[in-house]
């Protein structure tokens, strides 16, 4: 198992989770776009939080308060550095992506009239749609979508040509958590600014395989969240440039986030503490830090390139079978297979798979515009992060041809 990029023997080691067995079998973790697991070095850092500094942060002259803001900073100021926001203001510690598309798109309910219009790609998540329904409802702008082709491409034609000063926010994922699609988010971003409009970039999925630059980007907003980065679950963060951040208003109201309060009049905190009201996920920030230490150790170049030799791998041998298809064959692809056999559901599948101790999502996963698309109930989507291995796309595939036998 040792490969010409790392060590995976030793990475593996790492994850105490990939050595348990599943209904008697070691398990086979491919919903790693769900959530992916969790290095001790970063369960280290919970741990060490709650045994000797756990305090609430901004708030305490005391030493485990100040050891406990020190360590949340810092961890904000490595967020900055891995995707190279220009300040560490511009970091706004969420709950994780969805939080942080509800600020920006909480944030933009007074700026729009309803003469304005939204667009939105045709692969996004839920998480990037139903939000600016939303902002829709409340202002009365239009929404308008981007299409895709039957590859699981975005086609860009008539979004280029429907932009107009009317466009005054643009949302896109960098990739799509249902078919794995890399999507030209450098055009989408240069062609909305060229008329004005704003960017969100959902970097959910994009940021486990790639470490997108925001100044290089010169995205407006980009969101993250720490589990799918070998971080905790319930936190994450929104990139916000300064001058939009200090033009939308707060999202919640509440302690930390003010400058002063009287019964007459609230001033509000500056950047980034305008959007952090309440107790934040303290630790979850803290280890959200550890697990991009222990990421960029390992280096995000490495990961990306065994991960493409597992998705390469993975997708001539699933082809194999006969009566599989996979739908998201865009050329530039992540290491996402979503896939279907033919006249099987995919909720079977993943049944049966998971007898044999894999681990994959199946159904619509959070994107029913794409499943509407290809006129499918859902996929089996096998999601494959750098600490799997070769053999594990074997246990797969072994696994696919055995459930194809069974349920046909
Ligand atoms: N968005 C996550 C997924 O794609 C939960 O599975």
């Amino acid at each position: 198992m040792k490969t010409a990029i790392f060590d995976l023997v030793k990475i593996r080691e790492d994850f105490p989770i990939l050595s348990r067995k599943v209904h008697g079998q070691p398990l086979v973790y491919l919903d790693n776009a769900a959530t992916s697991q969790t290095p001790r070095q970063v369960i280290d850092v919970i741990v060490d939080y709650y045994s000797r500094y756990n305090a609430n942060i901004h708030r305490g002259v005391h030493t485990l308060s100040q050891e406990a803001t020190d360590a949340y900073e810092r961890a904000r100021i490595k967020i900055q550095h891995h995707f190279n926001a220009k300040h560490s203001h511009e970091i706004i510690m969420t709950s994780g992506t969805t939080h942080g598309i509800n600020m920006v798109a909480s944030g933009f309910t007074s700026f729009l009239k309803p003469e304005d219009e939204i667009w939105v790609s045709a692969m996004e998540h839920h998480s990037n749609i139903v939000p600016w329904q939303m902002l829709c409802e409340r202002t009365g702008a239009q929404l308008r979508v981007i299409p895709m082709n039957i590859k699981g491409e975005l086609v860009l034609e008539s979004f280029y040509t429907g932009l107009s000063e009317r466009t005054r926010l643009v949302f896109c994922n960098h990739i799509s958590n249902a078919l794995g699609t890399i999507n030209p988010i450098e055009d989408i971003i240069e062609r909305a600014h060229g008329v004005g409009a704003a960017v969100l970039i959902d970097g959910a999925q994009a940021a486990p395989h790639l470490k997108a630059d925001m100044q290089a980007l010169d995205v407006d907003f980009y969101t993250i969240s720490a589990h799918k980065l070998c971080g905790p679950t319930g936190v994450g963060a929104l990139y916000g440039k300064t001058e939009w951040l200090e033009k939308l208003p707060p999202y919640q109201g509440g302690g930390e986030m003010i400058a002063e309060v009287t019964f007459e009049k609230t001033t509000y905190a500056g950047l980034p503490h305008k959007f952090e009201a309440g107790t934040p996920n303290i630790s979850g920030g803290i280890a959200f830090g550890a697990a991009l230490d222990y990421l960029n150790a390992i280096g995000m170049e490495k990961i990306a390139a065994h991960e493409m030799e597992l998705l390469h791998y993975a997708t001539s041998e699933l082809l194999k079978i006969p009566g599989l298809k996979i739908y998201g064959e865009g050329v530039r692809k992540t290491s996402v297979i979503s896939f279907n056999l033919e006249g099987i559901h995919p909720y079977d599948v993943g049944t049966l798979l998971d007898q044999m101790g894999i681990a994959v999502r199946t159904g619509h996963h959070c994107a029913q515009p794409i499943m509407d698309f290809y006129q499918i109930p859902g996929t089996v989507r096998a999601s494959f992060a750098f600490y799997n291995s070769m053999a594990e796309v074997d246990r797969l595939v072994e696994g696919v041809k055995k459930a194809a036998q069974m349920l046909s």
